[in-house]
């Protein structure tokens, strides 16, 4: 039997909005709240022995918000990152971002590379920040990539598992465990192809509520979910 400690456990954080409005403050301030709840996951997640865990920080689709919304979530990342380090070096995490970078400002590029070679050496759970992400694009650009590097008999015997070494997840193993709150019950354009056989976990629960009373929640109801990937056990 598997282990029931998944090894990938992702989040799509959702309800900071709503969770502000609900106290008649700014929507900025739901998201603050949520850096709080990333953090209670993280430490859960290292107690625990989850080897990654991915957060969908900020979608390709995010864009589109007010420019104030984009910008403070931007400085709010920022400064979380940098805030972070010695957090992630206590206890031996390390940190990556994956995304379309390249609309990303220079600024957070470069906090991104601070923080990464700062917890490379981490040796726990690896923590993905997903940003500038999406699932379609994704898929995109692996193709765009595969097809630049690869011949044209090669690119057109690629397999399902080859395929996946173009995706920006490349050497990171599928989610087990996609959780999202806030009530929402859709994947949003999120890890497509790598959530083909994750478990599915759905709550009604604001994210800046989510803390590790409720992460652990999830972890027992994956731990009794039947996994049999279109077999039959
Ligand atoms: C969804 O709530 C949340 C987001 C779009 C962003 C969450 C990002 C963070 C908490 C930053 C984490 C970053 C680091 C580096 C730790 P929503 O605005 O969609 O809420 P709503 O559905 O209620 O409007």
């Amino acid at each position: 039997m598997e282990s029931r400690i998944p090894r990938h456990v992702s989040i799509i954080m959702d309800g900071n909005g709503r969770w502000a409005k609900n106290r008649g403050l700014d929507r900025l301030y739901g998201h603050k709240e949520g850096v709080e709840s990333v953090r209670a996951c993280m430490r859960a997640a290292v107690e625990d022995g989850i080897e990654y865990l991915s957060i969908y920080a900020f979608s390709e689709e995010n864009w589109n918000r007010p420019e104030e919304e984009v910008q403070g979530l931007m400085d709010l990342m920022i400064m979380a990152m940098k805030a972070e380090i010695p957090t992630f070096l206590e206890n031996s995490a390390r940190f990556i971002a994956l995304g379309n970078m390249s609309r990303l400002s220079e600024l957070f590029n470069r906090t991104v590379k601070e923080i990464t070679d700062a917890t490379a050496a981490g040796t726990k759970c690896c923590m993905i920040l997903m940003v500038s992400y999406s699932g379609q694009w994704d898929i995109l650009q692996a193709m765009k990539k595969a097809a630049a590097q690869l011949s044209e008999k090669d690119f057109l015997s690629l397999t399902q598992e080859d395929f996946g070494k173009y995706l920006v997840t490349a050497g990171i193993p599928d989610p087990d465990l996609l959780i999202r709150t806030s009530g929402e019950v859709r994947i949003s354009n999120y890890m497509l192809w790598q959530t083909a056989y994750t478990e599915l976990y759905f709550t009604d629960i604001l994210w800046p509520d989510f803390r590790e009373e409720q992460f652990r929640e999830a972890l027992a109801e994956y731990s009794k979910r039947d996994r049999r990937y279109g077999k039959v056990k």
